[in-house]
């Protein structure tokens, strides 16, 4: 019998919403999950129905902490035993504040990622540090589709002599670019359906961000079927630490983590 421990765990990502569901259905651990609250009051009412939870051993919170200090003190305050940041790659302030809350609190800190994409023989990549590099790296006159998430569309707004396809899943602000189509949505659903919008916008260039698997993986497929080239924005870097991209290593590490102290 393993010790039972109180786990805090920082979502916002299907992969902390999969490991979420998997220590609810196969460990005896309390889990509290945390959101930001981008999506608003209705997020745990929509995570219980989704997972069909109803498990006592599973709590809900949600808003920011107050930074790092905010953090420790929550988790002093509530008995938090491990933290598990699961939140987006690019989201890196609460990582960052994760990382010195952990340290600052003696609570051990593991990090729960989705796998990166890596290039293929087939794909034509740029690869920038920045969303400024990617915006300066795009050449004249092209139709751009901009898939970066709402808060890191600003950098593109310069480029007049483009015409940009900006897809995001929360509404984005229209009035900053000079020509540019929103559309208000989640990823294609297939290869095929990402195909046929880049066709239907006449896209020659794809900018993201390196999120990762998932059901954003199709634009990659389509702009690999259609010979788009991309600009790809590279992951921050963070500090070294425990990191897991599969589930079964981070339920290992939860077993063997030693308590706080
Ligand atoms: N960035 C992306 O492209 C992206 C894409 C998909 C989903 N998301 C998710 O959306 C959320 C916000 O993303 P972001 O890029 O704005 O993050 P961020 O810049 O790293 O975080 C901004 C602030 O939001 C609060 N916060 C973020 N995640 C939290 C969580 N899980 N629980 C409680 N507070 C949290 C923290 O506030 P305090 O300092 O006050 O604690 C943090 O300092 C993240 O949880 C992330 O997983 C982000």
């Amino acid at each position: 019998m393993t010790q039972q421990r109180h786990i805090l765990l920082l979502g916002g990502t299907a992969e902390a919403r999969e490991l979420l569901e998997t220590l609810i259905n196969v460990t005896e651990h309390d889990i509290t999950y945390s959101l930001a609250g981008v999506l608003g009051s209705k997020a745990e009412e929509v995570l219980r129905s989704r997972m069909g939870i109803d498990s006592a051993h599973f709590q809900f919170r949600m808003g920011g902490f107050g930074g790092p200090e905010g953090l420790k003190k929550y988790m002093l305050d509530h008995g938090i035993d491990l933290l598990i940041d699961a939140t987006h790659p690019y989201a890196t302030s609460i990582s960052r504040n994760a990382i010195e809350a952990s340290r600052e609190a003696s609570i051990p800190l593991a990090r729960f990622v989705r796998h990166e994409w890596t290039e293929t023989t087939d794909d034509s990549w740029t690869v920038v540090d920045t969303l400024s590099d990617a915006a300066a790296a795009l050449p004249s006159d092209v139709t751009v589709f901009l898939s970066v998430g709402r808060q890191s569309i600003a950098p593109f707004a310069s480029r007049k002599d483009c015409k940009f396809v900006i897809r995001s899943i929360a509404e984005a602000e229209e009035h900053m670019f000079h020509s540019a189509t929103f559309i208000q949505g989640m990823p294609g659903r297939s290869m095929e359906e990402e195909m046929a919008l880049f066709e239907q916008y006449g896209v020659d260039l794809l900018v993201t961000k390196n999120s990762g698997s998932g059901k954003a993986s199709h634009k990659i497929m389509a702009a690999r079927e259609l010979h788009i080239p991309v600009i790809m924005v590279k992951r921050p870097e963070m500090p070294d630490g425990p990191e897991f991209c599969e589930i079964a290593p981070i339920l290992d590490w939860i077993e063997a983590a030693p308590a706080a102290s």
